[in-house]
């Protein structure tokens, strides 16, 4: 697997992922203007044998908050560890950049989703009622704290309460 930052190239293949991922896929259009965004950061996963996009994952920052957009990995490439690498590239950019939390919102009922991020330090901090169409469901919100090595303390979390 060859970790890269995401380009256009990869934007027709991350679509069909997208159809074979989600309900409510994001039409090309959305990623056109997260790579075209300098507050977004998007990495790609390849296969090393024939440059075929894998998965991808990325989050937008303000200030010093992190948002993961999507995260996906093709079904036949999945429970191989890429989206694990793709979340470790995630968090190491965003601690580069000083950011203090990353945060998502993900599908109640999506239980790989959610053992992923647990795996990864992302604890459920808030729940949105109905968040998602087709089919309706509840979000969760799930959080990651990060600890810059210059910082040295622990970020404020006073208003972040588990569920
Ligand atoms: C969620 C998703 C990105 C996981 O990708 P992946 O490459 O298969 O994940 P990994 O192989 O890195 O899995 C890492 C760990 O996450 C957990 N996990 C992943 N998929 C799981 C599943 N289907 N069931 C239970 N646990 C799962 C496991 O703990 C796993 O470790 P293990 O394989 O050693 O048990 C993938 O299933 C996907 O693309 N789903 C559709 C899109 C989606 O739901 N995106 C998230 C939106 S919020």
């Amino acid at each position: 697997m060859k970790l890269l930052p995401m380009e256009a190239r990869h934007i027709s293949r991350a679509v069909e992922i997208e159809r074979l991922s989600f309900p409510d896929p994001w039409p090309a259009s959305f990623f056109v203007s997260e790579l075209e965004n300098p507050f977004c950061r998007y990495i790609a996963a390849e296969d090393e044998a024939d440059g075929r996009l894998m998965g991808y994952a990325g989050f937008q920052y303000v200030l010093d908050e992190g948002y993961i957009n999507n995260i996906a990995v093709s079904p036949e490439y999945r429970r191989k560890g890429v989206a694990s690498a793709l979340l470790e590239a995630l968090i190491e950019m965003a601690l580069e950049l000083g950011l203090s939390f990353l945060t998502l919102e993900v599908r109640a009922g999506n239980a790989p989703a959610l053992a992923l991020y647990s795996v990864f330090g992302f604890k459920p901090v808030g729940r949105r009622k109905s968040y998602y169409e087709r089919p309706r469901e509840d979000a969760i919100l799930m959080t990651r704290l990060l600890k810059p090595e210059k910082a040295g303390s622990e970020p404020a979390n006073d208003n972040i309460e588990e569920i």
